[in-house]
């Protein structure tokens, strides 16, 4: 079902309020006690602590408190059916390594969507005091100021974030590109939260960001940000941008880094072959 009219000025205050409390509870949290449990997930070094649990139970308690007929997807489990036409995504610590390690950028964002798509976009980096936001059709903004992504014109110029999976075999792959693409371009980062990096690329701090098996929950609020601030989302073969396929960029790259990526595959799978 979809709502008939849709409160995303509502949407936006409930996301930013229950944003900035969890990831303030986070960051003191860590600050005053540590971590205290980590247990792993997909892999050795796919971490989840109790902040990452703590956090996603303060933000769906919200999120139900005051919609109570709203569908819930958290990462950290939570999967509840709702009646009300709003869907909410909810990666409650993105970049928990970052979190384990006491590095910023570590973030927590939340997303609500209708049939329409991404309705708002919230994600807060507490170690930085950010709060990134959108509203379709409305702009992104960094603690209320518009944001723009950057005017880099030139591949060769741009700085480049992406991200690795935390599969062995998927990061080979992605080491075999990455080495590949290093000469081709101004510099790579690895900020260590897809969320954030998103959010970037949407506020010119890098030109574009790219990466493949991210989750619906690492794409949805940072994608809308991005998108609202300029910036062109894509898959990295050309379609719409997929959670396990994104590529944001200006407007001005991103046809360009495409073609680069598809050029630099072709050649590992090549040199595979031979
Ligand atoms: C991860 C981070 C990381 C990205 C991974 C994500 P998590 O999210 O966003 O930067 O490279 O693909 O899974 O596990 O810290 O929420
Ligand atoms: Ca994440
Ligand atoms: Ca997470």
């Amino acid at each position: 079902m979809s709502p008939t009219t849709i409160d995303r000025d509502g949407l936006l205050a409930l996301a930013s309020k229950l944003a900035l409390a969890a990831g303030n509870m986070a960051r003191d949290g860590r600050a005053q006690r540590g971590i205290a449990k980590a247990d792993t997930k997909s892999s050795a070094t796919d971490v989840v602590t109790e902040f990452d649990k703590a956090s996603e139970a303060l933000i769906v308690d919200g999120i139900l408190a005051a919609r109570p007929h709203d569908a819930v997807i958290g990462e950290e489990g939570t999967d509840k059916a709702g009646t009300s036409g709003i869907d909410w995504l909810i990666d409650p610590i993105d970049g928990t390594t970052n979190f384990l390690y006491d590095l910023p950028g570590w973030n927590v964002s939340i997303a609500a969507a209708s049939a329409q798509g991404t309705e708002v976009g919230v994600v807060y980096v507490p170690a930085t005091n950010e709060l990134f936001t959108a509203i379709a059709g409305g702009g992104a903004y960094l603690n209320g100021r518009p944001i723009r992504c950057s005017d880099t014109d030139d591949v060769a110029l741009a700085l480049i974030a992406t991200g690795f999976s935390y599969q062995i075999e998927r990061r080979r792959s992605q080491a075999r590109r990455v080495a590949a693409m290093l000469p081709q371009v101004r510099d790579l980062r690895r900020f260590g939260a897809a969320a954030a990096d998103l959010c970037y690329v949407a506020a010119g701090r890098v030109d574009a960001y790219f990466e493949e098996w991210l989750a619906p929950w690492d794409l949805a609020a940072g994608g809308l940000i991005a998108r609202e601030a300029g910036c062109h989302l894509g898959s990295l073969d050309g379609g719409p941008p997929r959670p396990d396929s994104v590529l944001a960029a200006n407007s001005l790259i991103h046809s360009a880094l495409q073609a680069l990526i598809r050029q630099i595959d072709d050649q590992i799978d090549n040199d595979h072959l031979q």
